[in-house]
């Protein structure tokens, strides 16, 4: 049976770490509103289980196949080579929805129809588990109904955010699609310091990991400031009193060092939009 039925269709190419997260959460809860259409030569074995189970067409796309929305979520320096093969399959009204880092309207447009809609999303890997933040730009091609296909799809999965300019897509690069690795590794740290000082590795794990999600669901579900939340835990000349003036000293506390990790990100993501395919 096909999987088109009058609704709208949405071709995504390339099912990699970011397609297939997106994927997982619209079959769940965007299938009774899009058809979803899959380009990917490695298929993992969820995404044939998908196509075996009819939720998706893998692979197969027909030229009579009226794509609405086409999301490219393929490398940067594999971006060229997806749109020229795409080019011919892709109308006119075609919304182009890429996540692609460093790729702006001019290079998307270099390949695709004058005035295509084209919106830029930069989501980060928390979307697997319906809990990730995207920033969402739309060129002026674009009207209100593709900006509220682009609304749905990423409210499912997590939060959004509007931007106004495309230069500030490096900026949330930086901070947001960057960000979950940098908290990662300060899991991976806090962990390994846990353990020096002879907890066991079950009990390190659960204790880090517990504290940075309890800290922010509890930073995202108050009134209060992070200053203010902080300022709760330290009392005077107390344990995290001793901490945080290492950890807050100007010189050599984390600000330095963040403010130079997130320059260097931000730097990098400039530079890869300077980059021909
Ligand atoms: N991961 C993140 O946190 C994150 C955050 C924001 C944005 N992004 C963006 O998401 C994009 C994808 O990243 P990823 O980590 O998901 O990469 P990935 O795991 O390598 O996935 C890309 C997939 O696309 C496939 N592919 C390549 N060329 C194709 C084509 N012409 N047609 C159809 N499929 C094709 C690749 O297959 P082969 O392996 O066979 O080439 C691969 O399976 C990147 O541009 C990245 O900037 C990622």
């Amino acid at each position: 049976m096909s999987i088109l039925n009058g609704k709208t269709t949405l071709l995504m190419i390339g099912a990699g770490n970011m397609g297939e997260a997106m994927l997982k959460s619209w079959v769940q809860t965007q299938i009774s509103k899009f058809s979803l259409l899959v380009l990917e030569p490695q298929p993992s074995d969820w995404l044939k289980s998908m196509f075996e189970m009819g939720l998706v067409e893998l692979n197969n796309i027909k030229t009579e196949n009226k794509i609405d929305i086409c999301v490219f979520a393929v490398k940067p320096q594999t971006l060229g080579k997806a749109l020229e093969e795409n080019r011919k399959r892709l109308r006119k009204e075609t919304l182009i929805v890429s996540v692609v880092a460093g790729k702006d309207f001019n290079f998307l447009k270099s390949s695709l129809h004058t005035d295509q809609p084209i919106i830029r999303v930069m989501p980060n890997t928390p979307v697997s588990v319906s809990q990730g933040i995207s920033a969402i730009v739309a060129n002026k091609s674009t009207d209100q109904t593709h900006i509220g296909w682009v609304q749905a799809l990423f409210d499912a999965l997590g939060k959004i955010v509007l931007l106004k300019n495309e230069n500030q897509i490096d900026a949330v690069t930086a901070i947001s699609g960057s960000g979950p690795a940098y908290v990662f590794n300060f899991i991976e740290n806090l962990i390994e310091i846990a353990e020096e000082l002879g907890l066991s590795a079950e009990v390190s794990k659960k204790l880090v990991i517990q504290t940075v999600v309890g800290a922010g669901i509890l930073s995202g579900s108050t009134t209060f400031s992070p200053g203010r939340l902080r300022e709760n835990v330290t009392s005077p000349a107390g344990t995290t009193q001793a901490a945080l003036e290492v950890l807050m000293d100007e010189k050599f506390g984390w600000k330095p060092i963040i403010k130079k990790a997130v320059h260097a990100a931000h730097n990098r993501s400039k530079e890869l939009a300077g980059t021909k395919n």
